[in-house]
């Protein structure tokens, strides 16, 4: 009979991408599944085990080997888990009669739909199989982007769950049909740490857990290296009504966690007190970065009286308005693609990408006086070595144009729709390409996307300070990464 393990390695080569990507299907491998049932204290007493998005059972294996080997001391083990594809269920069975000859064990596979089911046992719905308030929760959900008006928004809406991903529509899930003190470890994309669409699911789980382990994979594609799945992924331990205390942080290069590494933080060095999108930061040392240890970078740019947005162009909706070359009654439109760290060039004739938008009363409200502005990509490759890659936008490369077009793949610093003065625009591009930002940006943001929030939420030096680094940026005509850590470092010291 194949173990586990080898029923995973060859239904993982076997199953067709589609299918992989149709019902989230990436299952653990033996040696996470391990490390993740190691993260449950001990407990005694009578567990009741909940698998939700089960596949072929490796976490409830995991977890059920622990407690035979006397890892864990619990008298029985009552375990739901949740498949719904029900090709799965034969090898869900085999996993569990390994452990059935344990007359302390019964294990109930149910091949509905775990959204479903576990909504309506939250809003008891009369016609609802009951659930059990579980003990213990371990997940490594599908994921997937749910769709605003589809049966599982409504259904999760209806259980006070707002959320945009099936990996933290079970998270929520599991947490609401947790016993007070159970324990959720779950093992999921980096992504609900910071951005907007998941602060209602931050929110959720910030008011009803406390945060007690969070485990990084250094490198992105290394948890779920057979299906090539290219995610951050962390694995959280969250415990139901629990004081929150210091968060333990761990780190590993990859699944052997042959390099692992511990720390513990203060919960304020994970969410921020002063953090109103409350972001999950993830610091994998415990020396604080250079920023948070600069008190001379603590305002906000409400403080400083700047705006920062998501370029307004969404190109393929203004399809019409857009032309290739600029043309008479036409406004620059600028992409990423434009800027390069010498500045500009515009329009480029083989950038493939349109060089200007038509100036009428569909496209006016989009459009900004043409002036000095600090962009900020959204979208950097993994190859670039920083995430936060700030140029200039200076009028002078636009000439007589009065109004400039800003293209969704950027953000855009500016003074309420307007233009900044020069020298702050400049002073900004410098703070933003320091290696100081860059590390702090880090340690909340593990992908290579750079939302508007996230620069809104940062903190900054004052206006003085960044309009000296503009002075300075001004004065030279090239600048290393040296050159510019080096002066911030002098005008913050
Ligand atoms: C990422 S896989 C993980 C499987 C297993 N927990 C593991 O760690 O190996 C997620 C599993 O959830 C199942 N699934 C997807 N949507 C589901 C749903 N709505 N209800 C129950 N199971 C679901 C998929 O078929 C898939 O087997």
């Amino acid at each position: 009979m194949l173990s586990v393990e080898q029923t995973r390695v060859q239904l993982s080569k076997n199953t067709e991408a589609s299918k992989k990507s149709q019902f989230g299907q990436f299952l653990t491998p033996e040696k996470t599944a391990i490390f993740m049932a190691s993260l449950f204290p001990d407990a005694n007493g009578n567990c009741h085990l909940l698998d939700a998005g089960a596949g072929i059972g490796s976490l409830s294996d995991a977890f059920l080997e622990r407690w035979h080997s006397g890892g864990f001391h619990f008298q029985k083990v009552a375990l739901d888990a949740f498949e719904i594809d029900d090709t799965l269920h034969m090898h869900l069975q085999k996993t569990f009669e390994r452990h059935q000859c344990w007359a302390k064990l019964s294990a109930v596979i149910r091949g509905d739909d775990f959204i479903h089911a576990a909504a309506e046992a939250i809003s008891g719905s009369f016609f609802a199989a009951k659930m059990p308030q579980y003990t213990h929760a371990i997940l490594n959900p599908p994921y997937k982007k749910i769709n605003s008006n589809s049966a599982h928004r409504f259904a999760l809406r209806s259980v006070g769950i707002e959320t945009v991903n099936l990996y933290s529509a079970f998270v929520a899930l599991a947490v609401a049909l947790a016993a007070p003190r159970g324990q959720i470890v779950a093992i999921i994309p980096r992504s609900f740490c910071n951005g907007p669409y998941y602060r209602p699911f931050r929110d959720f789980i910030l008011e009803r857990t406390a945060i007690r382990h969070i485990h990084l994979f250094a490198s992105r594609n290394k948890a779920f290296k057979d299906d090539e799945v290219l995610q951050e992924n962390v694995i959280i331990r969250l415990e139901r009504g629990g004081q929150q205390g210091p968060v333990t942080i761990t780190t590993s290069t990859d699944d052997s966690f042959a390099d692992l590494a511990m720390y513990e933080h203060p919960f304020e060095r994970i969410v921020f007190p002063d953090n109103p999108e409350r972001f999950i930061h993830i610091p994998t040392t415990t020396a604080k970065t250079t920023i948070e240890l600069s008190p001379a970078v603590h305002y906000s740019l409400t403080d400083l009286g700047i705006k920062v947005s998501t370029g307004p162009i969404v190109d393929f909706r203004l399809k019409e308005q857009l032309r290739d070359m600029p043309e008479e009654g036409t406004a620059p439109l600028i992409y990423p693609g434009h800027m390069s760290n010498a500045g500009a060039i515009w329009p480029m004739p083989g950038l493939k990408k349109p060089n200007a938008i038509v100036c009428n009363d569909e496209t006016e409200k989009w459009l900004f006086p043409n002036g000095f502005y600090c962009v900020v990509r959204r979208f950097s490759s993994k190859e670039e070595k920083r995430r936060v890659v700030a140029n200039v936008v200076d009028p002078a490369i636009f000439g007589n144009h009065a109004v400039l077009g800003f293209e969704n793949h950027m953000n855009l610093f500016h003074n309420n729709r307007h233009g900044l003065p020069e020298l702050l625009a400049r002073g900004l591009a410098v703070f933003l390409n320091t290696t100081a930002v860059d590390e702090s940006f880090r340690r909340f943001n593990g992908h290579t996307q750079v939302n508007a929030t996230d620069l809104k939420q940062m903190k900054y030096p004052s206006l003085d300070v960044l309009i000296e680094l503009g002075k300075w940026a001004k004065q030279h005509s090239e600048i290393t990464q040296k050159m510019m850590d080096d002066q911030f470092g002098k005008l913050t010291a």
